[in-house]
C-alpha cells in the first residue's frame, strides 16, 4: 500500500542553527550545484540509485526519481549564529572551499545574514560571539525562535520548513528529570533552568511551529522524552544524533565486515587531529566528553560483546580527539585495529583517513532536509530511526538498541523509501526467481 505522500509543491526552507564550516560548504555546494558548477557528489538524494523490483527486472532508478523531492532551485536557506558574519564570510573564514568558487555563488551567500542566537556560555565555553537574543526566560527566547520562525517562512514564502541542528557541539548533559515530560520541560524553560541546553530550546521552537528537526552535533537535543512527546503530540518527524562522517564512518564500514567473517577484536585504537573551529570546541574535556559518549557507542553496538564473548569480549576500544590548528578542516585520523583469526592468530590494521570533515557532513546535511521533509510529507511523526544510516548515534524508539551497520542502516532507509512508495521490500532472497531462471535454461 502506498503512502498518502503531499507533493513538495512550494519553497522549503532549510533553517540551521549554527552557519558554521558544514552550514556554509553545505549551503555554498547547493548554490554551486544550482549553476552547474558542481556535482552533488556524497549526496544519496541527488546521485544514489535504488533497485526495485527483482534483479531480472533491471529497474535502478535514481532516489530522486523514485521519491517525490523537493527540487534544489525550491530551496532557501536561513539560520542563526552567535557571530554577525554574512555565510560568505564565514565560509571563507571556515576556509573549507577555495575563495574561487565561493566568489561564484558570492551574491547568494553575501544576501544570507544570521538571525540573532540563543546562546549560552556555560554549554560551549571556547566561543564568545555577540550575535545573540536577551530575554528575561528561557521560554520567552523559545517564543523569540517562533518569531523568526514565522517571520523567514513569510518573508521567503516558504510553504515549508526544516531545522537542523549544524551549532558547535554543547558540553555534556546527563538525562535527568526535568526532560522527562513535557509539563516539566515546559516548567524548566519558565524557570530558566541551567539544565535547559539553548539547542533544546531551538528544539522546542521548531517541534512547536509543525518544524521537523534534526540534530546534527552529539548533544541531547531532541533526544530526550519530553521534546519526543512533543513531537508525536504535533506530528512532527525528528532525527539524531551527531553527523557520521570520517572516522565513525570508516568504523561502521570496517566492524561489520569483520563481525560478519567472525574475526576477532582486541583492541581499536582511534586518534584524530583537527584544527576547526568545531575542533576548538571539542579542546574542552566537557564538550569533549558529549562526542567521546557518542563515538564509543559504536564498536559495542556493532560486535555484541555480551552475544560473541569468545571474540570481542576482551575488547579495548579508546576515541582520542585532539585540536591542531595548521591542519584546518582536514581532519586526520588513525585507526589501530588488532585482530585475530584461526587459531587466535594476531593481525593488525591501521586506517589512516586523510579526510575532510566538511566536504563529507555537507551532503549529510541536504539528505536529512530532504528527508525528514518527505516524511512529513508522508505523516509520518517522532523519531525517524529509517534515517540513522546519517547518524554516530541514532535515536531509537524508546528500549531498542540503535543499529550501527552502515549496511543494514542502508537496507532500513532504502526499504522504507520502498515501503511508502508502495513498491516490494527486497530481502535479498532470491530463491524464487533463481529457480525460474534455471528452469529458463
Ligand atoms: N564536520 C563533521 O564532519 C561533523 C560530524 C559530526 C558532527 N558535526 C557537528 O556539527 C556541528 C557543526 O560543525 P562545524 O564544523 O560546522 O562547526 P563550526 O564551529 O564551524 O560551526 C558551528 C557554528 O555554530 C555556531 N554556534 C554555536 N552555538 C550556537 C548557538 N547556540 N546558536 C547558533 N549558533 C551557534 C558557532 O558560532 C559556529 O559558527 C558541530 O556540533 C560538530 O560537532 C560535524
Amino acid at each position: 500500500m502506498k503512502y498518502e505522500i503531499m507533493p513538495a509543491e512550494g519553497k522549503l526552507g532549510i533553517l540551521m542553527p549554527g552557519l558554521g564550516a558544514v552550514a556554509t560548504t553545505m549551503i555554498a555546494g547547493v548554490e554551486a550545484i544550482k549553476k552547474g558548477l558542481s556535482k552533488p557528489v556524497g549526496a544519496l538524494t541527488q546521485m544514489g540509485n535504488i533497485r526495485l523490483g527483482k534483479r531480472t527486472e533491471n529497474r535502478y532508478p535514481l532516489i530522486k526519481d523514485f521519491v517525490p523531492l523537493t527540487d534544489l532551485n525550491d530551496i532557501v536557506f536561513g539560520g542563526w549564529d552567535v557571530y554577525k558574519d554574512n555565510v560568505y564570510e564565514a565560509a571563507m573564514n571556515a576556509k573549507v572551499l577555495e575563495a574561487e568558487i565561493l566568489n561564484a555563488v558570492r551574491p547568494e551567500l553575501e544576501a544570507l545574514v544570521p538571525m540573532k542566537a540563543v546562546f549560552d556560555r556555560e554549554f560551549v565555553k571556547n566561543l564568545d560571539g555577540t550575535n545573540i537574543k536577551h530575554e528575561e526566560t528561557k521560554y520567552q527566547l523559545a517564543l523569540a525562535l517562533m518569531g523568526d520562525i514565522q517571520h523567514f517562512k513569510n518573508s521567503n514564502q516558504c510553504s515549508r520548513l526544516v531545522m537542523i541542528w549544524c551549532a558547535s557541539t554543547e558540553k555534556y548533559m546527563p538525562p535527568c528529570e526535568i526532560y522527562e515530560s513535557v509539563e516539566s520541560f515546559e516548567t524548566a524553560l519558565q524557570d530558566n533552568d541551567p539544565r535547559i541546553a539553548p539547542s533544546m530550546i531551538y528544539a522546542y521552537a521548531a517541534i512547536k511551529m509543525g518544524v521537523p528537526f534534526v540534530n546534527g552535533a552529539p548533544n541531547l537535543t531532541c533526544d530526550i522524552p519530553a521534546l519526543i512527546e512533543l513531537a508525536k503530540e504535533y506530528n512532527v518527524p525528528i532525527a539524531g544524533k551527531d553527523f557520521k562522517t570520517g572516522q565513525t564512518l570508516m568504523k561502521t564500514i570496517v566492524a561489520p565486515g569483520l563481525h560478519a567473517r567472525a574475526l576477532g577484536i582486541r583492541g581499536w585504537f582511534s586518534s584524530n587531529i583537527l584544527g576547526n573551529r568545531d575542533g576548538l570546541v571539542l579542546d574542552d574535556p566537557d564538550n569533549f566528553k558529549t562526542k567521546e559518549v557518542s563515538k564509543l557507542s559504536v564498536l559495542e553496538e556493532i560486535l555484541q560483546p555480551d552475544v560473541n564473548p569468545d571474540l570481542y569480549g576482551d575488547l579495548y576500544h579508546k576515541v582520542r580527539i585532539n585540536y591542531y590548528p595548521p591542519h584546518g578542516d582536514n581532519k586526520e585520523s588513525w585507526d589501530n585495529i588488532d585482530i585475530f583469526g584461526w587459531m587466535g592468530y594476531q593481525m593488525q590494521i591501521k586506517i589512516n583517513f586523510l579526510c575532510r570533515d566538511s566536504i563529507l557532513a555537507a551532503p549529510i546535511v541536504l539528505d536529512l532536509a530532504l528527508f525528514i521533509d518527505l516524511a512529513q510529507r508522508a505523516g509520518m511523526s517522532g523519531t525517524q530511526e529509517w534515517l540513522s544510516f546519517y547518524f554516530k548515534s541514532p535515536q531509537t524508539a524508546p528500549g531498542l538498541k540503535p543499529e550501527h551497520d552502515i549496511f543494514k542502516q542502508l537496507i532500513k532507509l532504502q526499504n522504507t523509501l520502498r515501503h511508502i512508495m508502495g513498491e516490494d521490500l527486497i530481502t535479498h532472497l532470491g530463491l524464487d526467481y533463481y529457480q525460474e531462471l534455471v528452469e529458463a535454461l
